[in-house]
C-alpha cells in the first residue's frame, strides 16, 4: 500500500520556495495578468458557476480580489472546493484515489493542483516524480504556434523567453512544476484514466495580479455529469516511452484503455 494519505502536509494553495523566487520575479517583471478579466460579452468563461467550454488550453481568466461584486460570476476557482471529496483506497494496482459523495454537474470546478513550486531542473533531479504537475502548457502552445500547428488566435499568454530560445529548447531551468509529494491537497491523489473513464480536465486558470505564462493554477473541472462515488480521474497525457527507461501499465479499466500510463 502506498504511504498513508496523512503522511503529507495539506495545502490549499501553491507553496513558493526560495529557489523559485528569482525565476518568478524575472517572469513577473516581464508580464503579469492585470485588472478585471470578466468578458463584457459572450463567450463568457462561466454560467451559473459552471465552465462553459472545456479544454480552453489558452486559459480561463478569472477576476482577482480587487474586482467588485459585479465580477462574482467570474470568480469560481478562487472560492475553493465546494464538493464533498473523499480519498479512498482503490486497490493494489492504483493505490489511493479520489471520489465525491455527491453528484457533480458537467462544468463544475472540483479542485486545483497544489504543492510546492519547483523549477523544472529541481523536479528532474527528484527520485519520485509521481506527484509532479508541470506548468509548461503555454510554452508548449508557443512552440506549436512556432511550428505552425496552432493559429495565432489561441496564443495569448506571453512568456519571458524569446522565440529563438524556444526553438532551441534553451529555456530549461526556467519554467515551473508543482510538486505535490510532501505538501498538497486531494488533487495529488487523483489517478489517471483513458477514454471513456476520464471525467475531469486540468484547466490552466490565470488570476491577477500574480499569474503569467509560467505561474498559474491548474484547476480540475468535470467534463460531464459525474455520479456520486465514481472515481475522479483525468488523462495524465503521457505516451508510452515519454519517460526514459520507465514503463507503467495502466489499470484504469476503460474499454478504450491505452494500456500504458508511461
Ligand atoms: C498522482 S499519483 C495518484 C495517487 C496514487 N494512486 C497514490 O496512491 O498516491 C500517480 C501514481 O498513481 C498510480 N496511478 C495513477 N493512475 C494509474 C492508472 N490508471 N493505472 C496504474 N497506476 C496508476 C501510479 O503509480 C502513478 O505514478
Ligand atoms: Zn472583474
Ligand atoms: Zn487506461
Amino acid at each position: 500500500m502506498p504511504p498513508s494519505p496523512e503522511d503529507f502536509q495539506y495545502e490549499m494553495n501553491i507553496v513558493l520556495s526560495e529557489s523559485v523566487e528569482p525565476l518568478l520575479e524575472e517572469s513577473m517583471s516581464q508580464w503579469r495578468v492585470f485588472g478585471c478579466q470578466r468578458p463584457r460579452e459572450p463567450p463568457y468563461f462561466y454560467e451559473d458557476g459552471l465552465l462553459l467550454e472545456m479544454n480552453l488550453v489558452a486559459g480561463v481568466f478569472e477576476c482577482g480580489s480587487s474586482c467588485g461584486k459585479e465580477c462574482a460570476s467570474n470568480r469560481v476557482v478562487a472560492k475553493g472546493i465546494c464538493y464533498p471529496l473523499e480519498i479512498f483506497y482503490t486497490g493494489k494496482s492504483k493505490g489511493w484515489g479520489v471520489r465525491c459523495s455527491a453528484d457533480i454537474p458537467a462544468g463544475a470546478f472540483v479542485c486545483k493542483y497544489t504543492g510546492e513550486l519547483r523549477t523544472d531542473v529541481e523536479a528532474e533531479e527528484m527520485e519520485n516524480d509521481e506527484y509532479l504537475f508541470d506548468l509548461s502548457n503555454f510554452i508548449k502552445m508557443r512552440k506549436k504556434y512556432l511550428k505552425g500547428t496552432l493559429d495565432t488566435g489561441d496564443e495569448i499568454v506571453p512568456l519571458p523567453f524569446s522565440d529563438d530560445e524556444l526553438r532551441k529548447d534553451d529555456y530549461h531551468g526556467r519554467y515551473l512544476v508543482i510538486d505535490g509529494r510532501c505538501k498538497g491537497n486531494v488533487s495529488r491523489f487523483i489517478n489517471h484514466a483513458c477514454g471513456e473513464k476520464i471525467n475531469l480536465v486540468g484547466q490552466p486558470v490565470l488570476t491577477p495580479p500574480f499569474s503569467n505564462g509560467l505561474f498559474y493554477d491548474i484547476a480540475f473541472f468535470a467534463i460531464r455529469h459525474i455520479p456520486a462515488y465514481e472515481e475522479l480521474t483525468y488523462d495524465y497525457g503521457y505516451l508510452k516511452g515519454d519517460v526514459n527507461n520507465r514503463q507503467l501499465e495502466c489499470h484504469c479499466g476503460a474499454r478504450d484503455c491505452k494500456k500504458w500510463l508511461l
